[in-house]
């Protein structure tokens, strides 16, 4: 049985829909992320999950129970913000010990639980220190601790590290995946940022427009998405309307406007119907750049000149104009062996391939 069960579940507000019919089943020990831009209906999701808000209609159990009706604290359920919401007036060791304390928790037990969650999250000596005494990635680890302390059975966690340096945001990430397994609590992961939920995430749903568009591992999320939407959103892609000339078992033959034929592959959704319409999902990464490419190296070949490049350190990103007049991104990695830091200029001839498993054929 999955620890929790989101059944058909809606939000109104007013006339419009934040959260439309969201049916989600999350299992027990899972770091489960829900991914989507601002406005998508993950905070307002999530807050439903938590018992701050109720659904229009629909309903969330967990562990079999219907939490219709149940109030927050009587869930076993703790909330960690982006912002820590920590006390000011109250150390680190008050501060993590507060819900303890509301919970009833006899006297004698609080000093060693409080010692337990600081050590869980790596603060152990931080007790006595007062809120503003701490680095914004030493108060969101006291608000995990104080999440933490009670033990509750699922952690939901909103954007918890949105207001923190890249640098100091990746460190957290590594602690965040550490301290789940360790824990092994159930963990709601909400971000807009598509790299941490690729990070860190056993399983992702992607939401849009109050929707699941797509729920699936990471990995396939990635390689196989299934929706322009999702490919779009998710790394960089180049999306490629075309029409569908004619299938056979593994690939499909696309005419690519501006550009020509294609081989591709689909996912099983997509039967790819001779004469329909749709896109190309090609990733920038998959498509490779040289002065002339084989037939060997790829299957679906292009010549074309290079219009522009974005250097970004680990990569190259080059923009190739096809003859035909479509513009293609291509991603370099800097340090593959023998190529210096500039390979082409804009202006040079290049020729562009990928092979026939790299697009994918998105129905519209
Ligand atoms: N209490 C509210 N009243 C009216 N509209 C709201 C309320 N809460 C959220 N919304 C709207 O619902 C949509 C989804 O909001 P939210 O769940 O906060 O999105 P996200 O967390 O994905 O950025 C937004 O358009 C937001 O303006
Ligand atoms: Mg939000």
């Amino acid at each position: 049985m999955a620890l929790l069960e989101i059944r058909d579940v809606t939000r109104r507000f007013g006339d419009f829909v934040a959260v439309d019919a969201v049916s989600l089943s999350i299992d027990a020990g899972e770091f489960f992320t829900l991914l989507g831009p601002s406005g998508c209906g993950k905070t307002t999701l999530l807050r439903m999950i938590a018992g701050f808000d109720q659904p229009d209609s629909g309903r969330i159990e967990l562990d079999g129970r219907d939490m219709t009706g149940v109030p927050p604290e009587e869930r076993n359920v703790h909330t960690v913000f982006q912002s820590y919401a920590l006390f000011p007036h109250m150390t680190v060791a008050q501060n993590i010990a507060f819900p303890l304390r509301m919970a009833g928790c006899p006297a004698a037990d609080v000093a060693p639980r409080v010692q337990e969650a600081l050590d869980d999250v790596s603060l152990v000596g931080m007790d006595r220190r007062f809120p503003h005494e701490l680095s914004g990635g030493q108060r969101q680890r006291v608000a995990l601790a104080r999440a933490l302390v009670n033990r509750p059975k699922l952690l939901l966690l909103d954007e918890p590290l949105a207001a923190l340096d890249a640098k100091l945001r990746e460190k957290m990430q590594l602690e965040l995946i550490t301290l789940q397994k360790e824990i092994g609590v159930t963990f709601v992961y909400v971000t807009h940022d598509q790299e941490e939920a690729l990070a860190l995430s056993h399983r992702i749903a992607v939401m849009n427009k109050g929707r699941v568009e797509q729920l699936d591992q990471p990995q396939t999320i990635y390689s196989a998405p299934r929706s322009r939407f999702v490919a779009d959103f998710i790394g960089e892609c180049n999306l490629l309307d075309c029409t569908v000339q004619s299938s056979g078992d593994a690939t499909l033959q696309l005419d690519v406007d501006g550009l020509g034929g294609v081989r591709a592959t689909g996912p099983d959704t997509a039967k790819g119907r001779t004469g329909q319409r749709g896109t190309l999902a090609l990733r920038p990464e998959k498509v490779s750049i040289a002065r002339e490419l084989t037939a060997a190296d790829c299957t679906n070949r292009f010549a074309g000149k290079v219009f522009d490049y974005l250097y970004t350190g680990d990569v190259t990103l080059y923009i190739v104009e096809v003859d035909g007049g479509r513009r293609l991104e291509v991603m370099l990695p800097n340090n593959a062996v023998g190529r210096s830091s500039k390979f082409f200029e804009p202006g040079d001839a290049v020729q562009v391939g990928w092979r026939d498993d790299a697009g994918h054929f998105l129905e519209d």
